[in-house]
């Protein structure tokens, strides 16, 4: 079943002894990949597994250990190399944090890589527009105004930009095109775009290398995959050699019991939040209420609203009329801190941008919302604080479990549980949460699912999630609002709650 051999084409790279030590641990241990010529191939594996820093040895961004070897089209490159001199020879990255300057905009953004139009030393700025707009154009995006700062677009078109970015530098002799999660920010509208335009370029002989913990994609798009586990290579397999828990076992090393905890029906307790007659920027009219110890789900495509529901319930943005009231009590939200005394607390979807402190130690990110308990005689009381960190490091398996390391050196999945424990620690009475999985590999997301419906449950608290994986919500919460052009169109639960309902309502006019 070990495929070591590319199916298709001549090798166009061939990836030898790549070793990668921080610190004196081995975060990638001689790591060898032989890739053809037009092939799809996925990387995967948990968080943490050395997939990001291998691909950032092969930019150049990092230099691997001695003895590393990388052949392009029977090329040696002499290594270390930049990533200028990676570029020359076709070899392009796009890297899981985007690289997007929030403070440019989309055309600043695209020229960081290519450069601008320039006439006579000066910006041609039109030019760079419409250069911009047909890069787009290529992931059906076109709509993206060039001059829009970064700081006012989604996530997700961020990872727009960025892949735009990349394929726009591979115009002739790109040879092999690497991208890191690149979808794990994508609603699935733009994934089918991003695959189309991924498969076309395969077709016209480019290597394509990425990484996803989204398994289903790797399937629907890989020729062959790669897992890595500890920062050994397992194997590379044929895609259609294996089934999605066979690859599963070979990630995890293990047999994995159950992806999902039983979502108990919960018998109906009281009300703790009324929304009625919501309507802002994208939303309109819609009412809904949630219960204690309810998992609520909200589905929906990208800009259908569901992401400005969370805005609201947290203050982030103010509504047009409709009223919200926590406990029978009317609330007005005007910020986030008034929501949080209301006792709301929100993980938000863009986790590098407003979740973690990454120049922060993991333990000041943990206890950054709690620090006040461990203030005593006038100090902090660091032998409490400590002691609690370190429980966190273990409930919420944050690895590695080092308090004083920095956040910002953990792996994306790592990252993202210590954003959730830091915000469970509050103990809201509403918890919101924005793709809470994103990014995070199978086993860590089962641990996540696991802790919020334990959390849930023991505290009798309410979560309101959003996703834009159907199956997750379907799993995990005890009810799902669907969400259509700002309309609530659906409230589904017990046996009207399926994934096909949800896809159903979610994508077409006539399904409500
Ligand atoms: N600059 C650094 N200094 C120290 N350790 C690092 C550094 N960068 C990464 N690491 C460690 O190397 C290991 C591999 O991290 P890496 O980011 O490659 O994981 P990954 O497989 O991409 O995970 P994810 O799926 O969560 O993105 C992790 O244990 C991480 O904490
Ligand atoms: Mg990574």
């Amino acid at each position: 079943m070990t495929s070591a051999e590319p199916t298709h084409g001549a090798h166009t790279v061939e990836i030898r002894a790549f070793s990668k030590t921080f610190s004196g641990q081995r975060v990638l241990t001689n790591f060898d990949l032989v890739l053809g010529s037009g092939e799809i191939h996925a990387l995967v594996g948990e968080n943490g597994c050395g997939k990001s820093t291998f691909i950032k040895c092969l930019s150049g961004y990092q230099s691997p250990d001695a003895g590393a070897e990388l052949e392009v089209r029977g090329e040696r490159l002499a290594i270390p190399y930049t990533a200028a001199q990676a570029a020359e020879r076709g070899l392009v990255f796009v890297h899981q944090d985007f690289g997007i300057v929030p403070t440019l905009s989309v055309m600043e953004n695209m020229a960081l890589s290519g450069g601008f139009s320039t006439r006579g030393g000066a910006i041609q700025w039109r030019t760079q527009a419409i250069k911009t707009t047909e890069a787009l154009a290529v992931l059906g995006r076109d709509d993206i105004p060039p001059d829009a700062l970064a700081s006012t677009l989604s996530a997700s078109e961020h990872a727009t930009i960025a892949i735009a970015r990349a394929l726009a530098g591979t115009k002739d002799g790109a040879s092999f095109l690497v991208l890191d999660e690149p979808t794990a920010a994508l609603p699935q509208s733009e994934v089918n775009a991003l695959f189309h335009v991924i498969r076309r370029l395969a077709q016209q002989g480019t290597t394509v290398l990425f990484v996803s913990h989204r398994l289903q994609e790797v399937f629907d798009v890989a020729d062959r995959v790669t897992v890595l586990r500890d920062s050994r290579k397992v194997g590379t397999f044929d895609t259609a050699d294996l089934d999605e828990r066979a690859l599963v076992e070979k990630i995890v090393g293990r047999e994995l019991a159950a992806l999902y905890p039983e979502s108990a029906p919960t018998s109906r307790a009281e009300v703790v939040l009324e929304v009625e007659g919501l309507t802002a920027t994208r939303v309109s009219e819609v009412s809904f209420t949630a219960h204690r110890g309810e998992i609520l789900g909200i589905a929906g495509l990208q800009g259908s609203g569901r992401s400005e529901i969370i805005r609201l319930l947290f203050g982030a943005q103010q509504r047009r009329s409709g009223s919200i009231r926590i406990g029978g009590q009317e609330v007005r939200l005007r910020n986030p801190a008034s929501a949080m005394k209301a006792g709301i607390a929100h993980v938000p979807e863009d986790r590098i941008h407003h979740g973690v402190f990454g120049r922060m130690t993991v333990a000041e990110n943990l206890s950054l919302l709690t620090v006040g308990r461990y203030w005593k005689y006038g100090r902090i009381q660091t032998g409490p604080e400590t002691q609690r960190v370190s429980e966190l490091i273990n409930a919420y398996d944050i690895r590695p479990s080092s308090a004083g390391q920095l956040m910002g050196r953990l792996s994306g999945g790592n990252q993202q549980k210590g954003v959730l424990a830091k915000w469970l620690e509050i103990s809201p009475t509403i918890l919101l949460l924005d793709e809470p999985a994103q990014g995070v590999d199978v086993g860590a997301k089962s641990d996540i699912y696991h802790l919020i419906e334990q959390w849930v449950a023991e505290h009798s608290s309410t979560v309101i999630m959003v996703s834009s994986d159907f199956e997750d919500l379907n799993a995990l919460c005890h009810r799902v609002l669907v969400l259509r052009d700002g309309k609530l169109v659906a409230d589904l639960e017990n046996e009207s709650k399926t994934v096909d309902r949800m896809v159903e309502l979610a994508y077409l006019k006539d399904a409500g």
